[in-house]
Order: structure tokens, then C-alpha cells, then sequence
């Protein structure tokens, strides 16, 4: 079952057994996912080849499996269950078993055992950590960094399970007493995306659970593993079976798994994240039964930087808005937009700071700050539309290219002189080319700001206070980063406006797509 294995692997393959025999035993190459130091659980012990559905793990009824490979050195790391609708449903049913039970334990009993699966996050951070990189590709220490996002929003919903208030109403009938209950929705159908396995993952199901919901997820066919460790240390903190479920399927059945979730009758609410196209279908899915949607969709964030900017400021908030998992997050900068009084230095600038700080490799390598995209369709996207770009007039400040580090790696790219029938203008790049455009007036530049049919992210750097509220509620975006690039909080509301999306997920305000209000009206007092 195992070939090309070190000594190293099989060391641990032999640890793993021991520790359960549903741990994964047909890795292919090991080599992928690092080991851990002696006495802590290791990468690969959370590796597991199976789905997990009522609390067991499960192959798919036809037994089909398909491989997950290492987007850096195109290893095969492992390979979990080709899931079909059929499966889904048997989850689905699953699922609802459990939520009859789930919606009926105390609000404190939901928190303890998510602040349980919290601390065990903690302390399994550097091994779930190694697991992303390898499935995912983006450097350890920003999946170090993601693994903290995704294990603050299983405290944050341990904290806001118990902040679920109703309300009295001052009644106009002295008979009467007028109160709004707050009830879980019912069961939540879920789709996460590939750029951060963990983190949407817990932004979205722990706030169903701390609601009294139960879950069916289908994690990105790219990234099944990180969703499946966290079943794991779910189900070591005490989740009763079936309150989260997770359907493995490549991309094929993916559309199957996908229709079930948002027409079945139990599913009671979808939430989405990943591209607006498919977004759009899902919706349109989900109103066979009128189905509460959450959808965080594609972006296109503007990033102005105006006169008044400080631009050393700037160009450190350019740098971490768009490099940020090498430019594939959905609120990193898309359209730069520099003012004519400050274009030339910003540009010189942020060319010279992508040559020192920007390293392309293996995201195992310390000294990576840009991994592989995550296939070679993201890179033949980004490529075409660098070409376009050149093609139109664009100047190349750096890169331009694919990198001689693998098929899936691209070089950071400086294309200034942009102009607004370009691409890179139009389209959400999801890749790590910084795309300047120049503009004269404020007016302008929130015009072009909000030519997008796409809301999520913009981002500005101005130090004129009048501009900066001004500007700050002219923008149409869900989030707006002032003099800041990365916005993203646990405590804060995450979601677009336009063809962004639908509903916010993170803070207080996440919870409230898992709940329905109830009014009860008590008479005859
Ligand atoms: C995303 O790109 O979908 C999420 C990014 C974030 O939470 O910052």
C-alpha cells in the first residue's frame, strides 16, 4: 500500500498505526508532509483517507477515491472518497438525527465543548499547520497564521454560543406578553473554499454548532485533509456524532453534491464560499426551497493610494493585501489605483520592496513568502492575463512570468501603466501580479473604484481626515481597509455587497445566519 516511502516515513506510518487504525496507511509519499518532533503528534497522523459522517469515518458507497497531490511538488500526498449525491444524502439524514438532539443542549454545553476543540486546535497548531502547506501550498508560517485565524473563530462561537439573547417587547394589550425567541435554523449545508481549508471551515460551521445547528460540509475537492483533521479533534472534544459531517468529492461529482445540498428540504441553509459563478448557481438552486443563503463571493478590491499618502505605509499595505497566499484571497488588492502626484515613486517603490521581501518556493523552505498557486489552471489564468496586459501597453515592473521553481509557481508581477480595458483591471486576478493603474481626482478614482459589479474588499491610503470619511462611505465594499491591508478579524464582520455575496460570517453579527427569530405572543395573562 505504501511505495516510495523513507525511513523517516515509515517511522511514523508505524506510530500512526498504533495510535488508531483509521489513520491514513496508504500515503504515497510522505515525504510531502514533514514530521513532527519526537512525542507530538505528527502532520501525517492527522491525514485521514476517509469522509466523516454520524461521527465515523466512511468511504463512499461506490467506493471511489480520488488523490490529492502536493500543489508544490505535484506529489500525490494521500486520497480520500469520491462522494456522490447518494452519499450526501445518508449524511444529510445523519445530520438531522443529530440537530433533533444538538438543538436541545444548553447554550453552555454547546461552548464547552467548542472551547475544548479549541484548545486541542492550539495545541495540534504546527502539525494541522503542516497539513495546509502541503495540501494547499501557501508557506508554513502563513498556514501557522491560518491555523490561529481558524482556531479563533472555534473560541470566538465557544464565547458567542452563550450570547444568544431574545428579546420582551413592551406589549400594547395589558392580556398579552410579546417575546422573540431565537431558535437554530436547522441543518446547514456547507462549501468551503481551497485558499484557506481551515479558516472557513470554523468561520462557518462552529457558528452553525454554537447555534444548535448541524452541519454537512464538502470541503474544496484541492483540500479535503485540513477539514477532516478538524473532524478529528471535533469528535476528541466531545461532539456528539453527526453535528458535523464532512463529504469528500473530486471536482466531477462536486456539481451532484453541491445541487442535494441546496434542494433537499432538510438542508435549511447554505453558505457558500468560492467563485461568484458558482455562486450564482447555488443560489439559484437553493430557491426550489426557499433556502437561507450566506455566499462570500469574488472580489476585485479596489487599493487607492492618494496624494496625501504616506506611501512607505502604502507600499508595506500593498504588500500584504496582495501577496497574501501569493494573491489568491478573495479581498486581496486587485485594482491598484495611485494618484498622478505620488504614481512614479509608489511604483519605484513597491518594485524595489516585491525584489528584496518576495521569494518564490516550496512553502516548507523558511524563507518562502510566495507558494505555488493552486493548479495549473490558476496559473494559465494569471498568465493570459499578464500577456493581455503587455499585450495592451502594460509596463513590466517585475516578474511577468511563470517560475522556473515548478508548473505551478508564478513569479510576482509589477504591471504599471494599466489601463481599465485590461484584464487585470476587469477580472479578479487571483494571482500574485500587482496591477497600477494612475488616476487624477478623488472623484474619479471611487468611480473606478465602484465600476466593479463585484463589492467585497477596497482598501486607501490618505492622511486628509475629510477624504478619509468621505471616501470610507462612498465605497461600495462589505470591507474597507483605511490606511491598512489586512482587515480580516475574527471579532469583525466578513462579507460584500454588489455580486460579493450575501450575509457576514466572523463577529457577532455570524451567528445570526444560523438562527431564526420566532415572535411569541402569550395572552389571557
Ligand atoms: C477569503 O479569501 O475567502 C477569506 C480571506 C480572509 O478571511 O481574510
Amino acid at each position: 500500500m505504501v511505495c516510495c516511502m523513507c525511513s523517516r516515513s515509515v517511522q511514523i506510518l508505524s506510530r500512526q498505526l498504533k495510535v488508531s487504525q483509521l489513520r491514513v496507511f496508504h500515503i504515497i509519499a510522505m515525504d510531502t508532509v514533514p514530521p513532527a518532533a519526537s512525542g507530538v503528534r505528527s502532520a501525517s497522523s492527522f491525514l485521514f483517507d476517509k469522509a466523516f459522517v454520524d461521527g465515523q469515518w466512511v468511504g463512499a458507497k461506490s467506493g471511489s477515491v480520488y488523490q490529492i497531490t502536493n500543489p508544490s511538488t505535484g506529489k500525490v500526498i494521500g486520497s480520500v472518497p469520491d462522494m456522490n449525491g447518494d452519499d450526501t444524502q445518508q449524511a444529510i439524514e445523519k445530520a438531522n438525527l443529530a440537530f433533533l438532539k444538538w438543538r436541545d443542549t444548553t447554550a453552555k454545553e454547546r461552548s464547552l465543548i467548542l472551547r475544548k476543540w479549541f484548545d486541542l486546535t492550539i495545541q495540534n497548531k504546527l502539525e494541522l499547520a503542516k497539513l495546509l502547506t502541503a495540501e494547499n501550498g501557501k508557506p508554513l508560517k502563513e498556514a501557522i497564521g491560518e491555523i490561529g485565524y481558524a482556531s479563533g473563530f472555534i473560541e470566538w462561537y465557544a464565547e458567542e454560543a452563550r450570547r444568544v439573547y431574545g428579546d420582551v417587547i413592551p406589549s400594547t394589550a395589558a392580556s398579552k406578553r410579546m417575546l422573540v425567541l431565537k431558535q437554530p435554523i436547522g441543518v446547514a449545508g456547507m462549501i468551503t473554499p481551497w485558499n484557506f481549508p481551515s479558516a472557513m471551515i470554523t468561520r462557518k460551521a462552529c457558528a452553525a454548532i454554537a447555534a444548535g445547528c448541524a452541519v454537512v460540509l464538502k470541503p474544496a475537492e484541492d483540500t479535503p485533509f485540513s477539514a477532516l483533521a478538524m473532524c478529528q479533534l471535533a469528535k476528541e472534544a466531545g461532539l456528539p456524532d453527526g453535528v458535523l459531517n464532512v463529504v469528500t468529492s473530486s471536482r466531477d461529482n462536486a456539481p451532484a453534491v453541491g445541487n442535494l445540498l441546496c434542494t433537499s428540504p432538510v438542508i435549511k441553509k447554505i453558505s457558500f464560499t468560492g467563485s461568484t459563478v458558482t455562486g450564482k448557481i447555488l443560489l439559484q438552486q437553493s430557491a426550489s426551497t426557499v433556502k437561507k443563503v450566506s455566499l462570500e463571493l469574488g472580489g476585485n478590491a479596489p487599493f487607492i493610494v492618494f496624494n496625501s499618502a504616506d506611501i512607505e505605509a502604502a507600499v508595506q499595505g500593498t504588500m500584504v493585501s496582495k501577496f497574501r497566499c501569493s494573491g489568491q484571497t478573495c479581498v486581496c488588492a486587485n485594482r491598484i489605483l495611485v494618484q498622478e502626484g505620488v504614481y512614479d515613486q509608489y511604483v519605484a517603490r513597491l518594485a524595489e520592496v516585491m525584489n528584496q521581501e518576495l521569494k518564490v518556493g516550496d512553502g516548507f523552505d523558511d524563507s518562502t513568502t510566495q507558494g505555488p498557486l493552486i493548479n495549473s489552471k490558476a496559473v494559465d489564468k494569471v498568465e493570459s492575463i499578464v500577456e493581455d496586459a503587455k499585450r495592451l501597453g502594460a509596463r513590466l515592473g517585475c516578474g511577468g512570468k511563470r517560475s522556473d521553481k515548478g508548473v505551478n509557481f508564478f513569479e510576482p508581477t509589477l504591471l504599471s501603466n494599466v489601463t481599465l480595458e485590461m484584464r487585470c483591471a476587469q477580472e479578479e486576478i487571483f494571482g500574485p501580479v500587482a496591477a497600477v493603474i494612475k488616476f487624477k481626482t478623488e472623484e474619479e478614482a471611487v468611480a473606478i473604484a465602484n465600476s466593479s459589479s463585484s463589492g467585497l474588499a477596497g482598501y486607501f491610503y490618505s492622511q486628509n481626515l475629510s477624504q478619509i470619511w468621505r471616501v470610507a462611505e462612498k465605497l461600495e465594499v462589505g470591507l474597507c481597509g483605511v490606511n491598512d491591508g489586512l482587515i480580516s478579524a475574527i471579532e469583525a464582520p466578513f462579507g460584500g455587497v454588489k455580486e460579493s455575496g450575501l450575509g457576514r460570517e466572523g463577529s457577532k453579527y455570524g451567528i445570526d445566519d444560523y438562527l431564526e427569530i420566532k415572535y411569541v405572543c402569550l395572552g389571557g395573562i
